[in-house]
């Protein structure tokens, strides 16, 4: 289980990554990640592995909207200032964890972090999608995300068809990897429901 000792302290603070302090090492990554990993040099996988879980929150903001009007697939995407604030070693990429709104339910996710090669995005973003089906936008609201593994890099596709194709692949990923007994705790996370003093921060659990 995750140290959560320095949660609190942490969250109303400018600090942005701590240590864990005993206990285990990093989550594994989930076995399916793997041939995605061996594409990245040895140093990266150590340095996302000693980064997750990764917790973050923040605010909702508007993106461009093509995630639900143009994929059929909607994403809750965090503000710039939380984006400014992850770590360099939380490399761009496709990612799963655990996510809730305004103190909701707590959904499995698939969340992307970067540039968007196929749109060609200037601002770096991160992006989350729920893997459940919300009746309405909710901007301004706040999102928690625990980042608990890593499926694979960012990728330019030659169309949207198969930008859509490897999103509902990355889902599959993200609902099977979090069907495992190692994730399970995570679900009764106490980071989903504990008063946050501010409405952002990271914290970046290595070993
Ligand atoms: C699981 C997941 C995987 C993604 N993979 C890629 C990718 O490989 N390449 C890419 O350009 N964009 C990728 N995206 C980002 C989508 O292009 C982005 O969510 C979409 O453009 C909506 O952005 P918007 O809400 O800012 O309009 C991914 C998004 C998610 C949620």
């Amino acid at each position: 289980m995750v140290n959560l000792r320095f949660l609190p302290s942490i969250l109303s603070s400018k600090v942005n990554c701590f240590r864990r302090c005993g206990g285990r090492g990093p989550t594994p990554l989930a076995k399916s990640s793997v041939p995605f990993l061996q594409r990245l040099k040895s140093s990266s996988v150590e340095e996302i592995m000693a980064c997750l879980p990764f917790y973050t929150q923040g605010e909702i903001v508007k993106g461009f909207g093509r995630g639900s009007k143009e994929l059929g697939i909607p994403t809750a995407n965090l503000s710039e200032s939380v984006v400014d604030s992850l770590p360099k070693a939380l490399t761009t990429g496709i990612y799963f964890g655990l996510s809730n709104v305004d103190d909701g339910e707590v959904y499995k996710t698939v969340l992307s972090i970067g540039w968007n090669p196929f749109y060609n995005n200037t601002k770096k973003s991160l992006e989350a999608h729920l893997l459940h089906a919300f009746p309405k936008d909710f901007y301004g609201s706040k999102l928690r995300l625990i980042i608990l593994g890593y499926i694979r890099p960012e990728m330019n596709y030659d169309s949207l068809e198969k930008l859509i194709e490897a999103i509902n692949s990355d889902i599959a990923v993200a609902k099977d990897e979090l069907d495992k007994s190692e994730f399970s705790l995570f679900y009764n996370d106490k980071f989903f429901s504990m008063p946050a003093k501010d409405g952002t921060g990271t914290l970046c659990n290595g070993n």
